[in-house]
């Protein structure tokens, strides 16, 4: 029986954070498909190996070994979690995600997991093409304002040197791109549940899809 949750929407929305603890709860793997894409970039910029040149990106994916262990992501043995949410990558990830290669790989990769593992996979296509058969769909959303306030703070935290207003500019811009992008934008799939979590804890969101989930007999 495969109960795999499918998990999308816009950056800052707070599906990471959802999706681990909706994981754990259920007992299900959690599968950040962002941080993959996020992995391709960081890797691509180390070998300075820009979004139009296909030949190098497609020689660099194969060589790219990815596995989750605990919640962080490998690659090729080495944890790269820590670099994967720095500026650099952030500004730069949506770029090589409308990459048609990467995104082919990428799915296929996240499709193998799923046939291995029962998953909770978040992203901006999940319950559209990588899990279309998913029995559980939720498509988690906020406000621009909100997404860029948590951001913001998240970078805070980290001791990192921010300014909201750019934050916010460059949220409303990465929104843009990958939802205007050509294969596989962000777009609610039609049979997927939508959640707004302005003004809503971490909490009360987690308890919603999980409550929905346990009173939907497969
Ligand atoms: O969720 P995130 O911010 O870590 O995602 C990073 C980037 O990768 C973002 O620009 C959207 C893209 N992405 C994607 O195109 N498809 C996915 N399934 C997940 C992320």
């Amino acid at each position: 029986l495969n109960i795999s949750v499918a998990i999308d929407g816009p950056a800052g929305a707070g599906k990471s954070t959802i999706a681990k603890i909706l994981a754990s709860k259920l007992n299900l793997m959690y599968i950040n498909t962002g941080s993959m894409y996020r992995a391709v970039t960081l890797k691509a910029i180390e070998n300075n190996i820009l979004p139009n040149n296909t030949e190098a990106l497609s020689n660099l994916i194969d060589k790219l070994e990815m596995y989750f262990h605990e919640d962080n992501l490998y690659v090729n043995g080495e944890d790269i979690t820590e670099y994967l949410t720095l500026p650099n990558i952030s500004n730069n990830v949506s770029y090589y995600a409308s990459i048609p290669l990467i995104r082919d790989r990428l799915v296929q990769l996240q499709r193998n997991l799923s046939f291995k593992y029962n998953v909770v996979m978040d992203g901006r296509d999940i319950g559209t093409v990588v899990l279309k058969d998913a029995p559980f769909k939720f498509f988690i959303t906020a406000s621009p304002h909100e997404r860029a306030k948590r951001r913001y703070e998240e970078l805070l935290s980290k001791g990192l040197d921010v300014d909201f207003q750019k934050i916010l500019n460059e949220l409303l811009k990465r929104d843009y791109n990958d939802t205007h992008r050509l294969i596989n934008p962000l777009v609610k799939a039609e049979d997927a549940i939508e959640i707004d979590t302005t003004g809503l804890t971490i909490f009360e969101v987690v308890d919603k899809m999980y409550s929905h989930i346990k009173n939907v007999k497969l």
